[in-house]
């Protein structure tokens, strides 16, 4: 089994262990992480530090060197699994593009901490613990993520509380299964799929295209959307209320930027639930993905669409 960390809180240091909320993330290394879980003393388990950053601040870099840690390790005979850390903020939209670009046939599981590794009462070391025993199960598949005695699949994975250390959920899905004394109990299928392959994406990010998220409030107009198309992007994705419903202001600035080009998707703000399409909006619904899932749909889209 091979353990690559990428940082966040689990890697992260407080000044005192009562403090949950100012300390640095990603500042010990995933050799150390291993180092603090006794139960796991003695399991065949190779570290590697992928990338060592607080997650707010990932970037398409580190996804593809990640992405190609993986499929390298994944095609090794010796290796059943791979188990990533990450930081939580962002850890869903990792999980979301490595499970649409490798659907991996083995196992990988993502983990991740509420609170640092010096925590008075810290969740990563039972974690990190509960991920390498998914990662070691038979049958497992697919990008999933354990945290809180949960498991999630990567396509459904969402943060959805800033503190608690029970952050996440699996929105109308449901959650894969849940992790009881070690042993999974398990309540959906593993992720599956056909992968767009790494080949596909390029691996000059810089060349990647500029897709970013419009939210829909009181009062909302066009000016996001008109710099938008100064800056060149090529793809906008609109977070409105409700049924992914755009504000007349709003929808004005996107039909002049949609005949200048531009791929506009509908999503919901709400933190469940599809979107549907809606007669006389010329924008597509882009159904139960939200916001930060269907910002990396259309910019795989847009990656792989042919010239
Ligand atoms: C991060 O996402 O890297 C910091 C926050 C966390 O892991 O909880």
């Amino acid at each position: 089994m091979v353990v690559l960390g990428t940082g966040g809180t689990i890697a992260g240091i407080a000044q005192t262990p009562a403090d949950n909320v100012h300390y640095s993330a990603a500042q010990i290394g995933v050799q150390q992480l291993l180092d603090a879980v006794p139960a796991l003393a003695g399991e065949s388990l190779e570290a590697e530090q992928v990338a060592q950053l607080d997650s707010k601040d990932m970037d398409y870099d580190v996804w593809l060197k990640l992405a190609q840690r993986i499929e390298f390790h994944l095609r090794r005979d010796d290796v059943a699994g791979v188990v990533v850390t990450h930081g939580t903020d962002t850890l869903e939209e990792t999980a979301y593009f490595l499970q649409r670009v490798l659907a991996p046939r083995k196992p990988v599981v993502f983990t991740a901490a509420m609170r640092p590794a010096n925590a008075m009462l810290r969740d990563g070391p039972q974690n990190l613990f509960d991920a390498v025993g998914v990662a070691r199960i038979d049958c497992a598949q697919g990008v999933v993520a354990v945290l809180a005695g949960a498991v999630h699949g990567a396509l459904d994975v969402r943060k959805v509380h800033s503190y608690r250390v029970d952050a996440f959920g699996s929105g109308d899905a449901g959650v894969l299964g849940r992790i009881e004394e070690g042993h999974l109990r398990r309540l959906r299928d593993w992720p599956s799929g056909t992968p767009i392959g790494l080949d596909r994406l390029g691996l000059d990010v810089t060349a990647w295209p500029l897709v970013e998220i419009i939210t829909g409030h009181a009062g909302v107009g066009g000016a996001l959307v008109q710099a938008a198309i100064g800056q060149g992007v090529r793809g906008l994705i609109v977070a409105g209320p409700g049924n992914g419903s755009v504000h007349h202001k709003l929808e004005a600035a996107l039909r002049f930027a949609q005949q200048r080009g531009l791929l506009i998707w509908r999503c919901t703000r709400c933190a469940d639930g599809p979107v549907f399409d809606e007669p006389g909006v010329p924008f597509a619904s882009a159904g139960s993905l939200t916001p930060v899932q269907a910002r990396i749909e259309m910019l795989l889209t847009l990656l792989t669409a042919p010239d």
